[in-house]
């Protein structure tokens, strides 16, 4: 027995230098290989590509390494972290806003030509309609823009556009524009929804207001953006076209068709700029039923959940949820059917275009088709919630079914490599389940999500891995690892942050009043000043600039008995506010391991009963300056 298995791993091995040597299909392991192969990356090595999942409920974004499905980092984005102090310096804490939760579901990198740039990463939180930007150069959070106005909840959400121009946000839940009391049962009269444009930067990626559109209210669903021939559109679907407000899981499951509505976003911009909005909560707000030609309505049968767009921007796949097949739109019968006006009456003003003039086909995938990617032999993939399965269509005639794969259990999102970009890479897809009961060790009742690697390079789909994951991702992006290049360190010559000193001749505290400010330098190891006097009833401003130049040694600043804990990384400067409650001495210490001597890097805050006399400049003593500034020197 020993023996079998000893050689088994012989072969294994030999197999695994075979599938190292040059020429090997793709970035790992071709076909042929076994699955083990296909998502082993050797220690020390790289995976091919980044995956950004969202974290659901938990607020923030779960970075994984694929093909291995290594879990990576967690960034931080609507969610305090106490470990690194997000949500606690006071740049972060006020990006929050006072939030200390969000629900974030759809990671979207930013894009140009309808490719993934590597740039940034948007993602939304769902209750409070925000949308967060994530720099991908150092993987911080940079801004968090909303709560956006008269949106209830944004979960078709953001969805940029192939040159980054908009990033979008449609209102799941509708409410009175602008709220207002009014009863619930006057739903159809009173509620309306929104779809709102929100303009990025194009040099830094500053989102800002660009328009919002008065919709029915219905609940407005997914989105993806038109590229190619449909480059200028957003579509959203939507379900409840009944406008029920109770028992929603009945009433809005009613009627024969929902919808997806297109938005011409230029359009849109135009007629803002043209001042045909009405400022409605500080927003410019598009009214359907005055301003003609920004948003049509395409009929989808059943509830539709998701929508995608192929890589050429020819079709509009729409799923709806409780029918077997995807819609599949064409773009040219759409324009078409709108420049001859061939509309089927209106809701709220929204023109209604013909389902049989605008469908190019039906694909029957299975029961509970929800979302669709794409690969680069032009084959779609559509997640089957109640048939646990992913089904592989053709794009094009004869717009059939050609594969399917079990998966482990009801699966909501998938996401395939750059699968929803204009250049699809076609070698693997995630399923992101729901449900992964029996996959893992028990931890409970409650079990991690199961997430599961699927190769799409052979002719059929083959299952490589399982990996489990922290609630709750539903969307997820996977981007080619190269386009991504992170700096190691935050330049010191470009910290203009006012908190920063850089010499440690210049570290001090300072007072005014109440108030001390104490501007101090991290470095191993040593804080300076590593004494701080001030008195009882004292607002404290800690400011430390890390000053260190060498990649991964950030220092950590945590205070005794208090909720104040941060990491500053190399060349940040980062400021913490902590209150002198209490007369007495309170420890602080660097909780970030830095060096061998982490554990001797300390200091004390000596609170001085209320009144003690204080100068208003604190210095430490020159020598121990002097001996920083030697340790600077020698780096
Ligand atoms: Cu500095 Cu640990």
């Amino acid at each position: 027995m020993k023996r079998w298995i000893i050689l088994s791993l012989a072969g294994l091995v030999t197999l695994g230098l075979a599938s190292q040597l040059p020429g090997c299909a793709s970035s790992r392991g071709g076909a042929g290989a076994s699955a083990a192969q296909k998502v082993y990356v050797k220690p020390g090595e790289h995976d091919a590509y980044y995956a950004f999942l969202s974290g659901g409920h938990h607020g923030n974004i779960y970075v994984y390494g694929m093909p291995s499905c290594r879990y990576i980092t967690t960034i931080p984005v609507f969610t305090p972290e106490p470990a690194v102090g997000y949500g606690v310096d006071e740049e972060s804490k006020a990006m929050l806003g006072g939030f200390t939760w969000g629900d974030a579901h759809h990671p979207g990198l930013s894009e140009t030509d309808g490719d993934y740039d590597g740039r940034w990463l948007f993602i939304n939180d769902m209750p409070n309609a925000r949308i967060a930007r994530i720099a991908l150069k150092d993987f911080k959070t940079k801004q968090i823009f909303g709560p956006i106005a008269n949106l209830s909840a944004a979960h078709a959400c953001p969805f940029p556009t192939p040159n980054t121009e908009y990033v979008f946000a449609a209102s799941r839940f509708s409410a009175p524009v602008p709220n207002r009391y009014v009863k619930v049962e006057d739903y159809a009269k009173e509620f309306r929804g929104i779809i709102a444009g929100i303009k990025v930067d194009p040099k830094d990626g500053t989102m800002s207001m660009g328009f919002e559109i008065l919709m029915p209210p219905f609940h407005w669903d997914l989105a993806d953006a038109g590229k190619g021939p449909s480059h200028g559109w957003e579509f959203f679907t939507c379900y409840n076209s009944e406008m029920a407000f109770d028992s929603l899981e009945v009433k809005a499951s009613q009627a024969e068709m929902d919808f997806v509505a297109a938005v011409d976003w230029r359009a849109s911009q135009k007629a803002v700029d043209e001042g045909k909005a009405k400022m409605i909560g500080g927003a410019p707000v598009l009214d359907p039923n005055q301003v003609k030609g920004i948003v049509y309505l395409i009929p989808v049968p059943k509830s539709p959940h998701g929508v995608d767009v192929n890589p050429s921007g020819e079709y509009i796949c729409a799923s709806g949820k409780l029918q077997a097949d995807v819609s599949v739109y064409s773009f040219a019968k759409m324009k078409a059917a709108i420049d001859g006006g061939k509309f089927d009456g209106d809701r709220m003003g929204v023109p209604v275009l013909k389902y049989e003039d605008v469908l190019e086909a039906t694909v029957p995938v299975g029961l509970g088709p929800l979302h669709t990617q794409f690969d680069d032999k032009g084959n779609g993939y559509t997640s089957l919630f109640l048939d646990s399965q992913i089904a592989k269509w053709k794009v094009g005639p004869p717009w059939n079914v050609v594969d399917k794969i079990d998966v482990y259990y009801s699966i909501g999102h998938l996401m395939a490599s750059e699968g929803d970009t204009r250049h699809p890479t076609g070698e693997y897809v995630v399923a992101l389940n729901k449900l992964s009961k029996d996959r893992f060790l028990s931890v409970g009742p409650t079990h991690p999500e199961a997430a599961q690697l699927i190769d799409l390079r052979g002719p059929k789909m083959e299952l490589l891995y399982d990996f489990p994951t922290y609630l709750e991702p539903h969307y997820a992006q996977m981007i080619r690892a190269e386009k991504l290049k992170p700096i190691t360190v935050y330049p010191m010559a470009e910290n203009n942050k006012p908190g920063a000193i850089k010499r440690a001749e210049d570290a001090r505290v300072e007072r005014k009043g109440n108030r001390v400010d104490v501007y101090g330098l991290v470095v191993r190891t040593h804080f300076t000043p590593d004494i701080v006097r001030v008195n009882e009833g004292d607002d404290v401003y800690f400011h430390w600039t890390n000053l260190e130049q060498d990649d991964d040694i950030a220092h950590g600043f945590g205070i005794l008995w208090s909720n104040c804990n941060m990491q500053v990384e190399p060349g940040e400067t980062k400021t913490m506010r902590w209150k002198a409650t209490k007369a007495g001495i309170t420890p602080f210490y660097c909780s970030n391991f830095c060096s061998a001597l982490h554990q001797e890097m300390q200091g004390y805050i000596e609170v001085s009963p209320r009144g003690t006399p204080m100068a208003t400049v604190q210095r430490p003593e020159p020598e121990k300056t002097a001996e920083v500034a030697a340790l600077l020197r020698t780096e």
